[in-house]
């Protein structure tokens, strides 16, 4: 599977403090916990003991203790202590074979197999002049290219965000280009006219977006207005969409946002992205089959479904299994 060579988030970065914390990546239970070092640490959530879940277990002179046993694992995965045997010293061969983890982007990521892969670039993260904010995670009973097509697809926003960021009397969408990336792709020259775009809007605008893919299941988005649409003119706001596929069927979705805005209080603009994914997730719940059909005969298409069909394209092109169907 290519996608256990590439970088997923698993939980918020905040989430991990002095318990493990348990999670889920690509079918695969994971135990996440954070070193007195402060680096953080994702392995198979089995003891190799008798397979009680470690993260069932605690955080202890920064080393992760079993619940079952007490058995203690340092950072390297080594089991440096067993209390059955105080006087015993663990052999290499009682350890715990973990995963490379690392934070970024507010979240943690981990890769399950080696390769020369990163997470999925997020170019707002350096600006200064763009405050970064998380929300989520979304739990959705459906896969994470489904989630990742919805939101590179304008042509719903008429109808499941009517009066926020479509209208139905203004529903048509402007032809766009569509183009590969080292990456995924990126689509640019996407117009979308809205009732009220963003936490401050106090009229319709005309915005312009520009799409990437920027890995199997990740995407971002970049909000440009057009001049003397908006009181604010510097506003270029992005958001980054990040997956963790949990099952193929069941995915974690963050929003990273990054805007100008920093004054408003972060439950104040996560309750707006909030509105906004609740009223996407019956649609994407209810989509059949909820993997991403690979196969162009399986869905019809039109041109305004380009970034969705070069994206489908993409994932074949990658050789992508989870969460797609062929
Ligand atoms: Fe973990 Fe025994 S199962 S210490
Ligand atoms: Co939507």
């Amino acid at each position: 599977m290519i996608e256990r060579q590439h970088w997923h988030p698993v939980a918020s970065a905040g989430a991990l403090g002095t318990a493990p914390v348990a999670a889920r990546l690509l079918g695969e239970d994971l135990v996440l916990w954070r070193d007195a070092q402060g680096a953080v640490h994702a392995w198979p959530d089995r003891c190799p003991h008798r397979g009680a879940r470690l993260s069932l277990g605690r955080i202890a002179q920064g080393r992760l203790e079993c619940a079952y046993h007490g058995w203690q694992f340092g950072p390297s995965g080594q089991c440096v202590h067993v209390p059955a045997l105080p006087a015993f010293t663990p052999p290499a061969t009682h350890c715990v074979r973990g995963f490379a983890a690392r934070e970024a982007h507010g979240l943690v990521w981990v890769r399950l197999e080696e390769a020369e892969t990163q997470p999925p670039a997020f170019d707002a993260e350096g600006d200064a002049r763009l405050r970064k904010v998380n929300c989520g995670p979304y739990e959705v009973a459906t896969s994470a290219p489904r989630l990742v097509e919805n939101f590179l697809d304008r042509s719903h926003f008429a109808f499941v965000h009517e009066g926020w960021l479509g209208e139905r009397g203004a529903a048509a969408i402007e032809d766009y280009r569509v183009e590969p990336t080292p990456t995924g792709l990126r689509a640019t020259g996407c117009k979308a006219w809205q009732p009220q775009s963003n936490l401050h809007s106090t009229a319709p605008a005309q915005v312009e977006y520009g799409y990437e893919v920027t890995g199997p299941y990740s995407a971002l988005l970049t909000k440009i207005p057009e001049r003397g649409t908006t009181a604010l003119p510097e506003w270029r706001e992005a958001i980054g969409l990040f997956i963790c596929p949990l099952d193929p069927e069941r995915s974690l979705a963050w929003f990273r946002l990054a805007v100008a805005d920093f004054e408003s209080p972060d439950a104040k603009l996560r309750a707006f992205q909030d509105t906004i994914f609740r009223q996407d997730q019956p649609v994407l719940e209810s989509q059949q089959p909820r993997c991403l059909p690979l196969d162009p005969r399986a869905e019809l298409h039109t041109v305004a479904d380009r970034a969705s069909a070069a994206y489908r394209r993409y994932l074949s092109g990658l050789g992508i299994t989870f969460g797609v169907c062929r």
